[in-house]
């Protein structure tokens, strides 16, 4: 087995659940030893790492122009639960690789390299995704961050400094200048590279995402006593929004309107108690803004009309709507023509799902290099790319990295 998937098993055990599923949740202990582990690969070869208030971690390959925006690489090694060893983890553990290969060809950098760890790209701690990433690019300001709770009520800024992240909150905001590009390597995440046979796809558009949390309160009640006409019953009211949001997203006129009810917890959870809250969090995305937007609003005003009809108080909130990203035209012809350099067949692309690169994308030239996913699985045990797949997607990398950092 090479070292890269070698590395990427034992990765895979610092987790909650058995392998081969993965669940690796921000700051807990398996989040926390990946890291090191992570941390000891990085210094091993040489790199300068850094890691800041919020545990974004950056490992330096210093160029020899140390004075230069360097040039960035990376992704996240968080995982939601009970899901695959690839998605993020092949880009972080890729791009160390992809720097050991161009240190073993005796490459010396001009620009500094820079691979980057970020934190929290997945949601499931605090409800929102690319909370390291939103940090550097100040999406999420660290106001906004002192508001996060969990679903235990723990605050961020408790538990951050609790798994020993420390620091001011107002130093994880990066300068406009402080890259020069940023690359990241990621499993596709979806069937369209496997579908039509291709090795490397480059990225050229990230989808627009947004959470919404709604809360509904009725009355609860005996599930004897209470005849039907007279409940008001949240439960049923958040499957009949459950089913809205199905709905909405396959009206939309957009193909790449996507919907999902994530969560749904009701309470008291009792089977002969009438559940008297329900909790939802809703992922809608679109590649297209304003079909997206379109969808929200439609999603809201039904909230209401179910929830006026059934008597129930419900509360929504808009935890993020981000914009798409546009990838940089140059960086991605760069990695268009490094892959296809090394005789690679190739695919320009948009990504359906989101990546730290969405606010990479704010600050700095960007693109993503993605690799197949067998059967187009992701977010679940059966995740699988190959260590051929993942090796291309190294080389493709590593020649991009060697073309942007050299100029
Ligand atoms: O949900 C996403 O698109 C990403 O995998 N967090
Ligand atoms: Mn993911
Ligand atoms: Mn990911």
């Amino acid at each position: 087995m090479n070292r890269i998937h070698q590395e990427l098993d034992t990765l895979a055990r610092f987790s909650s659940s058995e392998f081969p599923s993965v669940t690796r949740v921000l700051y807990t202990q398996e989040d926390l030893e990946a890291r090191d582990y992570f941390i000891s690969l990085c210094e091993e070869i040489g790199l300068k790492v850094r890691v800041d208030a919020i545990g974004n971690t950056y490992a330096r390959w210093e160029g020899i122009a140390p004075e230069l925006a360097a040039v960035g690489t990376g992704s996240h090694i968080d995982a939601i639960p009970l899901s695959g060893q690839y998605d993020g983890t092949v880009g972080v553990f890729g791009g160390l690789e992809a720097i050991r290969y161009l240190k073993s060809i005796d490459y010396k950098p001009k620009r500094s390299i820079e691979l980057v760890l970020f934190t929290a790209e997945e949601p499931t701690r605090f409800a929102i995704g690319c909370l390291g990433s939103r940090m550097m690019s100040g999406q999420l300001t660290p106001e906004q961050a002192l508001k996060l709770k969990d679903k235990e009520g723990g605050f961020f800024n408790d538990i951050r400094e609790a798994a020993g992240f420390k620091g001011d909150l107002n130093e994880v905001k990066l300068s406009e200048d402080y890259y020069h590009a940023f690359v990241e390597l990621h499993i596709e995440q979806g069937p369209r590279l496997e579908k039509e046979n291709l090795d490397i796809g480059i990225v050229d558009k990230i989808a627009a995402p947004s959470t919404l949390i709604v809360k509904l309160i009725g009355e609860g009640g005996h599930a004897g006593a209470v005849l039907m006409p007279i409940r008001k019953d949240a439960g049923v009211a958040g499957a009949e929004i459950m089913m809205a949001v199905e709905r909405i997203a396959k009206d939309s006129e957009s193909e790449d309107t996507v919907a999902t009810t994530g969560i749904f917890d009701i309470l008291p959870r009792a089977v002969n108690s009438i559940p008297k809250e329900a909790y939802l969090e809703i992922d809608l995305r679109d590649t297209n803004i304003e079909t997206r937007d379109k969808a929200l609003a439609d999603l809201k005003h039904e909230i209401a009309e179910i929830c006026e009809k059934r008597h129930i108080k419900y509360s929504i909130e808009l935890l993020n709507c981000d914009p798409p990203a546009t990838c940089d035209e140059n960086l991605v012809h760069t990695a268009e023509k490094a892959a296809k350099g090394l005789g690679y067949s190739t695919k320009v692309m948009t990504s359906h799902a989101y990546h730290d690169s969405l606010f990479m994308a704010q600050l700095f030239p960007t693109t993503m290099i993605f690799i197949p996913s067998k059967d187009g699985v992701s977010h679940r045990p059966d995740e699988y790319s190959s260590p051929e797949e993942i090796d291309k997607g190294i080389k493709t990398l590593a020649l991009t990295l060697k073309e942007v950092a050299s100029s």
